[in-house]
C-alpha cells in the first residue's frame, strides 16, 4: 500500500503560544481519514502547515516516503478551505475548474480532459456554463473540490466541508468524497461533525490542545469521541454515523 503523507513531530508556536505540539501521524495511500477536535484544537493551522501556507517551527512532512519542501507540497497537496466560495473566482464553473491546470502550464487537450473528468466526478456537468456566484452552497463546495481534482493532487485536505450546508448539500459532498475515495485518492477531512460522515472513513485522528490524542481505525476508536466533546448520537453503531444511508 505505502504511505501517501507522513507528518513527523510537527510543532508550531504563534506569538509564544504553542499551537501544535509534536504532531505525528501518517495516511496510507488511498485512505479516507477523519480528523476531529474541538474548536481551537489546532486543526486548521495544522492543515495550513501541511499544505505549505505556514512554516512550522520544527518537524518533517513526507509525501510518498520522501521529505517534501513547501513548494512541492503546494503542488502535490490540495486544500479545500472552509469558505469554499473564496476559492471560486472565475466567470463560469468550467473556467474555474480549468484555472488550476492552466496555471500548471498544461496543454489545451489535457486541460479539457481534466475539466471534463472533474465535472463528471463531482456531478456538475449540467452546471458547467453557470456563473459560480449563482451556485447553491453545496454546488459551490463541489465546484471548489472539482477545481482541486483537476490538479490531480496526491492528497486532498478538506477543512470543515460540511459547514453551512443543508441536508441535500451535505449528502452531495459525502457522495463526492465517497467517489474520490473509490477512485483511490487519499483524503483527510477535518470536521467535528462526526455523525455526518464517519462511517465512510477508515481512519480517525483526534486532536486536542495542539496534539494528536487518538489515531487508529475509525471503527475501533469512534466511541472515544465524546471524551473530546465530539458529539455522536448515543448508542450509535459505527455504520449509523452517516447522513447518507448506504
Ligand atoms: N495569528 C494567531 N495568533 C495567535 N493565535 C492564533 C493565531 N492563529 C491561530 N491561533 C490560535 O491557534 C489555535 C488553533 O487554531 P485553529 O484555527 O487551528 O483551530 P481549529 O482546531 O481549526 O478550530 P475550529 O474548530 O474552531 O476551526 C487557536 O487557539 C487560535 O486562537
Ligand atoms: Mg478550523
Amino acid at each position: 500500500m505505502g504511505t501517501a503523507l507522513q507528518i513527523e513531530d510537527l510543532s508550531l508556536s504563534i506569538n509564544g503560544n504553542r499551537i501544535l505540539d509534536n504532531v505525528s501521524f501518517s495516511l496510507a495511500k488511498g485512505s479516507f481519514a477523519a480528523m476531529c477536535g474541538r474548536n481551537g484544537a489546532g486543526k486548521s493551522q495544522l492543515l495550513r502547515c501541511i499544505k505549505g501556507l505556514r512554516k512550522p517551527d520544527s518537524g518533517r512532512i513526507l509525501i510518498d516516503g520522501a521529505e517534501a519542501d513547501g513548494k512541492t507540497r503546494m503542488k502535490r497537496i490540495a486544500l479545500v478551505f472552509q469558505n469554499a466560495e473564496m476559492q471560486v473566482v472565475s466567470q463560469s464553473v468550467e473556467k474555474d475548474i480549468a484555472f488550476g491546470p492552466e496555471n500548471m502550464g498544461l496543454d489545451k487537450a489535457e486541460i479539457a480532459r481534466r475539466v471534463d473528468n472533474a465535472l463528471s466526478l463531482m456531478d456538475l456537468k449540467d452546471k458547467a456554463r453557470q456563473r459560480p456566484q449563482t451556485l447553491s452552497g453545496g454546488e459551490l463546495r463541489k465546484c471548489a473540490i472539482a477545481g482541486i481534482i483537476a490538479m490531480e493532487p496526491d492528497v486532498i485536505l478538506l477543512d470543515e466541508p460540511f459547514a453551512n450546508l443543508d441536508y441535500p448539500s451535505t449528502l452531495a459532498v459525502i457522495r463526492a468524497l465517497d467517489t474520490l475515495h473509490d477512485k483511490g485518492y487519499t483524503i483527510l477531512v477535518v470536521s467535528h461533525e462526526a455523525e455526518k460522515f464517519l462511517a465512510h472513513t477508515d481512519m480517525l485522528l483526534v486532536m486536542d490542545g495542539g496534539s494528536v490524542r487518538e489515531a487508529g481505525a475509525s471503527r475501533e476508536i469512534f466511541s472515544r469521541l465524546p471524551d473530546y466533546d465530539i458529539y455522536i448520537p448515543g448508542n450509535a453503531s459505527f455504520e449509523e454515523l452517516s447522513w447518507l444511508r448506504r
